[in-house]
């Protein structure tokens, strides 16, 4: 039985984060008043429109994970969200063990509202911690109180979310390694199952990086982040979230269903403004700003800008960037001859893991997840 994980892009938060380069838009950037009510439902009735044109365009029958990504999800009212997932679930076989993530944003959820987004379908939450040091937090341009990540993720383990995850940035300008260990531990001292920590990426556009161009702000050297990584890998082990993804740690069996379809190569339908979907070996991505999504929608019901077929060649080396990032590897015998000889010394140097590569595997060691962009670079040259 064939099957599709849903992507559900909402793009609207409350102001933009100086590092964030998302498809996101702020009620002022939209000329819309603070009261995102009327968006909410609106916006919502186009999702459901594509919804029902995913159904005519795709054969898949059952719908393993649905992620409610942005912007900030829980910007919305969780009826309407629940709107979106029963639209799903009547018009594809939701799967009865279904994930149902959604991301919020600390500051957007109060114990009332994670009850509704239980309520609504909802059973896994992903919180942006992103640090638990202000002067950090500030530095990223983030508004929330550390405080808010304790009562949120502890209201949603109280209102039955069984699945809890936050998301850490580490690499911020002026955070030491010391304010990271902070970080680390408040996060492990959380009622959490699940951890994304990712380095933080200077993206172009955004007025981070403007900074940086005008020397406002000092990015700190690879040596120093990678050494943060490995900090943080040292203490989420041993606090018993096992390493699954580079930048993901997990509670056994707490792993993201819905991330693992990406990364494995699963068909997923990306709806909403911008999102991006992909369906054996066509990618197709969405119009980005939510009135041209708005306006392709009511037309016709497809909102997609355009779509790109995969060679073989081009499949094969996605595949292969994916499946080296997760814990369990890349079958060795997927590689020809020349390609594992191209990782001889990948592996002499210990950035693979040599009992992997004995029983067939090519697995990232530590050190290995460091650099796994050469690596990937070597096999694919
Ligand atoms: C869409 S946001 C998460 C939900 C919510 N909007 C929030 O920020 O709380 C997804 C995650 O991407 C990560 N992210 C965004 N921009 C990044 C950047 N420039 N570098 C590294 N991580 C980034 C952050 O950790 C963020 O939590
Ligand atoms: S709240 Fe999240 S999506 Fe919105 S601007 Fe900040 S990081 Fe980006």
């Amino acid at each position: 039985m064939s099957t599709l994980a849903f992507y559900v892009h909402i793009p609207y938060c409350v102001r933009r984060c100086g590092y964030c380069d998302f498809n996101t838009y702020t009620p002022a950037e939209l000329s819309i008043s603070g009261d995102l009510s009327a968006t909410s439902r609106s916006y919502i009735d186009l999702l459901l429109r594509e919804i029902e044109f995913a159904r005519e365009t795709s054969t898949a029958s059952v719908v393993p994970t649905i992620f409610f990504g942005g912007g900030t999800p829980t910007l919305m009212e969780a009826a309407d969200l629940g709107r979106v997932i029963s639209t799903i679930g009547s018009h594809f076989e939701l799967d009865p063990d279904a994930e149902v993530t959604t991301e919020a944003n600390p500051d957007t959820v109060t114990k009332e509202k994670l009850a509704q987004l239980r309520e609504a379908g909802f059973n896994r939450i992903s919180f942006g911690m992103q640090s638990a040091v202000p002067h950090v937090l500030q530095a990223l341009d983030r508004t929330h109180n550390p405080e808010n990540v304790f009562k949120a993720t502890t209201w949603a383990r109280e209102v039955g979310f069984k699945e809890v995850s936050v998301d850490l940035i580490y690499g911020t300008a002026g955070e030491s390694t010391c304010d990271w260990e902070v970080s680390v531990d408040t996060a492990l001292a959380l009622p959490i199952t699940h951890i994304s920590a990712y380095a933080l990426i200077v993206e172009n556009g955004t007025k981070l990086e403007a900074q940086v161009k005008r020397g406002e702000v000092i990015m700190p050297d690879d040596d120093q982040t990678a050494d943060k990584y490995l900090l943080a890998d040292e203490k989420f082990t041993a606090a018993g979230f096992n390493w699954y993804e580079l930048s993901n740690w997990a509670k056994p069996g707490s792993e993201s269903r819905h991330n693992l379809a990406y990364w494995n190569g699963d068909n997923w339908w990306g709806a909403g403004a911008g999102a991006h979907s992909h369906i054996d070996g066509r990618r197709f991505w969405n119009v980005k700003h939510p009135a041209a999504y708005s306006q392709k929608v009511l037309e016709s019901g497809n909102p997609m800008h355009e779509q790109e077929i995969l060679t073989l060649e081009e499949a094969r080396s996605e595949e292969i960037m994916l499946q080296i990032r997760l814990a369990t590897g890349l079958d060795r015998a997927a590689l020809s001859g020349d390609e594992q000889g191209s990782l001889s010394g990948f592996l002499s140097d210990g950035f693979l893991d040599g009992e992997a590569w004995a029983r067939g595997a090519v697995v990232l060691s530590k050190t290995g997840r460091l650099i796994a962009d050469r690596i990937v670079r070597e096999i694919l040259l």
